[in-house]
């Protein structure tokens, strides 16, 4: 279903403590907040994932997810995680993706199609981010290079898989650049993002697709970028690791 999210990817950023002191600031935060059925994420490293859940206990409504997992079931892969792993840590959500993952961790995404994959059989919801880089953009390429994306690693999914898929565009020259795609900018990819789901499956489908924003969101710009039609809310990193900056983009929903 189509709702709004804020979302904050901590990257590889917060010790135990500060992951703890910030999920009660936003859950302090959130406490006189109506959120009017909106969706506040937040996603530390795996190892401070049940740290976060416990401080957000208090107030379910911050949701605790991680920011990578292994395609296998089990096995001999030293260094990974599972999809049944994160389920028996009641962590349902997962970032797939990220231009940082595709980039330094070299995932393909022919990688990326087999971790969708593994996410939606276990039942599991997936933020999966794509974007182009500044070149693809300044040649002209960057819808072509999106459609791609998303067609090697998501378009094979059933209908009804969809309900478990939230997508973040991410331009890659925006993310912790301070070069903010303009409002217009974001726009124009989301609804050029809307109209290639709608055809492929269906005008009513694509609709209801959550379709976040991300790369140097602040509190200065995510007003008039939450404020257009097909962005549904944005994916955090630098703002989100500061309590005042991270609520005033929830509230900026
Ligand atoms: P940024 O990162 O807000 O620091 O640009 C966004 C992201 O990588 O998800």
């Amino acid at each position: 279903m189509r709702t709004k999210i804020v979302a904050g990817n901590w990257k590889m950023n917060l010790d135990r403590d500060q992951s703890i002191q910030l999920v009660n600031a936003i859950s302090a935060a959130l406490q006189n907040h109506d959120l009017q059925g909106n969706r506040v994420m937040v996603f530390p490293p795996f190892v401070n994932i049940s740290a976060a859940q416990q401080a957000s206990n208090r107030d379910l409504r911050v949701e605790v997810g991680a920011q990578n997992m292994h395609q296998a079931a089990s096995g001999a892969y030293t260094g990974e995680v599972s999809a049944q792993m994160l389920l028996s840590n009641e962590v349902t959500t997962v970032i797939l993706g990220h231009s940082e993952r595709r980039e330094y961790f070299y995932e393909s995404d022919a990688l990326l199609k087999e971790k969708v994959d593994a996410a939606i059989a276990h039942g599991m919801e997936v933020v999966f981010c794509f974007g182009e880089k500044l070149e693809e953009r300044n040649t002209g390429n960057h819808f072509k290079v999106v459609e791609d994306q998303l067609k090697k690693a998501i378009f094979h999914l059933h209908e009804g898989d969809w309900e478990k898929i939230i997508l973040a565009y991410e331009p890659v020259w925006a993310i912790g650049t301070g070069m903010t795609a303009s409002p217009e900018q974001a726009q124009e990819m989301h609804a050029f993002i809307r109209a290639t789901i709608a055809q492929a499956y269906s005008r009513e489908m694509a609709e209801g697709i959550s379709i976040l924003y991300g790369g140097s969101v602040k509190p200065g710009n995510a007003v008039e970028i939450f404020g257009k039609p097909d962005v549904d809310g944005g994916l955090i990193g630098g703002a989100a690791l500061q309590a005042a900056d991270f609520i005033a983009i929830i509230k900026a929903l």
